[in-house]
Order: C-alpha cells, then structure tokens, then sequence
C-alpha cells in the first residue's frame, strides 16, 4: 500500500531522530512491499529563522494532505523568550495540536524487560508495568484565556462537556482492547473544571459497564505512579496534567527517550511524536536515542495505516535490539555496548 507521510523535523535532535525513524520505516515499506513517501515541512525554530512563523501555512497544508504527520521535537534557548508578544518554536507545536483537532494524546508506558535495571527504580516495582496515559491536548490551562496586566499574569483552565466527553470515551474505548481499567485523574477538590470533569465521566462510564473507573487526585496520582505502578492501565486526564505525569511515568520505563506518543483526533489525520523534548544540549553530537521516535513511527503504523503486524515488527526490533545489549547513552549500563543515534537506527531497521 501507498502512503504519504509528512515529516516535520524541527529543532535540536529533531533531525537526527526524525532521520532514524524514517530509516525504520523504509525498512517496512522493503520488508512488507508498502510505498511511504515523505514530505518534509517546516515547524518550530527553524520555521520562525526561515519565515518568521513557527507554524507556516504551507506547513499544515502539506499535513493536511498527508496521510500521517511525524514530528521529531522543537524549540531550544535561542528562541526563549518571556515576552508576552514573543514568537516561541512552541507556538507551532500548539498550533498544529488545535489546527488538526489532535484532541488526544497516548502515550504507552511500557517497561522492557531488558531495560528493568536502567530505572531509576526498584526491578520489584516496575516489572510488568504497562500503562497508558491518554492526555487531553487541545483544551485546559495551554488553551484557555490568558494575559499579562502589569504587575499580574494569569492561565485559565477551561473545559466544556463536549471536551472531557469525547476524550473520557476514547479512555474508555482504548481500555476495552486492554485491562479494561480506566483511572480518571483531577483535582476535583479544588477545581470546578475537574468537578465538571468528574461528572461527566461518571455520567459516560455507565456506558462501558465492562471497564472498571477509578477517580484519583492528580497529587495522589503522582505519587502512586512511583510507589504501585502496576495498578494502572489507562489514566486519562487533562492536558497540564497529562504533560507533567506523561514525563514522570516515563523514567518507569528507564529514559524519557523511550516514551513515544501518538496524538489523534476527530478525522483521520494523526500526529505522531516522541514524548521529549528537542535535548539542545546533545543536537548534533549522534547520542540522542531514536527509540521513542522510533517507537512513534511504529503507533503510526498502527493507528493510521493499520497495519498491525508491521508495527509489531518495529517493536519487535526494538526489543530484540535490546536485548541484544545495545543501548544508547542514555540508558546506558554495566556490561552493555552504548552505541550513536544512526548506529540505533541502524540496527533496528535490520531487525525489522
Ligand atoms: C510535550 C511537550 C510540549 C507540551 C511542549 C514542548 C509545548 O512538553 O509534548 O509534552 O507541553 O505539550
Ligand atoms: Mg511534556
């Protein structure tokens, strides 16, 4: 089968990871007899040096006309700005999420066997752990109303019913096909937008009598990740939320360079990206891991091309290239071979 996929580089590692997923990819297309055309588009920093605009508009016309987009990672210090009017690579990245009506975010949480002792916790606590973090993405604190007056600034965290609706039931749905356990995460004694959250997800679940809903608050629900992880299976939550427990849950995995992400939305078009950021630092010094990249290209596989087998062949080279001892420096350990972002790619795309 044909398709087109839009790739959007970006900034810092961006490139090198974004390179080594494509290589990954045309692994699949020569192994299973598939055609992938890429077509790449600016977003990010570049974007704002090369037109003055972290989202061009030629940008999310490629996309659109896409039939996936994969996205390496943005931003970097040389385009920090607290200004209030400033232009951020960010910009682009929110842009592209609201524009495509990218309305959920997963975000797999898996523990490799082979990477049980690179964590930065007990083997006894995180084996087994498979969790799902659903993030809602186009709503909440990163939408709402906003502004700096003099001497106060404010974010506003703001949800309507057909919001929480349509991501609780993606929750819920995505739960079916695994434990069939759906942890709703607020902070329902403090916040209206999370009492509406809460209600509305009560009022849904009778709808999914076959998954079991637990509510958590989100403090708690920071603190259980580490101590009893294995007791979640779907967490679904708010965007701000979301964002800061989709990181703290992937140090279960060993690195956040293992958490990939694949942001889907009420068409066809879906946006698939590591969980991390564009690590300026390591940009161009060949030590990024590709895997959560990697891992990215294969939830694309899966959700916009269907094509189950050819994603499982990636994650099966993955694995299979980890336990083999090769690691990238990041989850690097005694005994291993730590080997460069391309050498990664490399290696994965032989497997596949
Ligand atoms: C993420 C990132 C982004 C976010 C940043 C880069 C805007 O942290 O995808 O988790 O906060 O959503
Ligand atoms: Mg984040």
């Amino acid at each position: 089968m044909k398709f087109t996929i839009t790739t959007i580089p970006g900034d810092g590692i961006g490139p090198e990871i974004t390179a080594e997923a494509v290589k990954v990819l045309d692994a699949v297309a020569a192994k299973y007899g598939h055609e992938f055309e890429y077509h790449e588009a600016l977003m990010g920093g570049v974007a704002i040096d090369e037109t003055g605009n972290p989202l061009p508009d030629e940008t999310l016309e490629v996309a659109k006309s896409s039939d996936a987009v994969l996205l390496g990672a943005i931003g970097g210090p040389k385009w920090d700005t607290t200004d209030p009017e400033g232009v951020r690579p960010e910009q682009g990245l929110l842009g592209i999420r609201k524009a495509l009506e990218l309305f959920a975010n997963l975000r797999p949480v898996q523990v490799f066997d082979a990477l049980i002792d690179s964590s930065t916790l007990k083997p006894d606590v995180i084996r087994g752990v498979d969790i799902l973090v659903v993030r809602e993405l186009t709503g909440g604190l990163y939408f709402g109303a906003r502004a700096r007056e003099n001497d106060r600034a404010y974010d506003t965290m703001d949800y309507h019913v057909y919001e929480i609706e349509r991501i609780v039931r993606k929750a819920f749905e995505l739960a079916r096909g695994r434990r069939k356990i759906v942890h709703s995460i607020d902070k329902a004694n403090v916040l209206e937008s999370s009492r509406l959250w809460r209600e509305v997800t009560v009022g849904i679940a009778p709808d999914y009598p076959d998954v079991h809903l637990e509510h958590m608050l989100v403090d708690n629900a920071a603190m259980q990740i580490i101590r009893h992880p294995e007791q979640f299976d779907v967490m679904v939550t708010e965007n701000m939320f979301g964002d800061i427990l989709s990181d703290e849950a992937s140090m279960l995995s060993g690195s956040l360079g293992m958490l990939s992400s694949a942001s889907l939305g009420a068409g066809h078009l879906a946006l698939y990206e590591p969980s991390h950021g564009s690590a300026p630092k390591h940009a161009g010094l060949d030590r990024a891991n590709p895997i959560a990249t990697i891992l990215s290209a294969a939830l694309m596989v899966r959700y916009s091309f269907e094509l189950e087998a050819e994603a499982k062949a990636i994650e099966g080279a993955v694995e299979q290239v980890l336990s083999e001892g090769f690691r990238t420096k990041d989850i690097e350990q005694e005994g291993t071979t730590v080997v460069g972002t391309a050498r990664m790619g490399d290696l994965i795309a032989e497997r596949v």
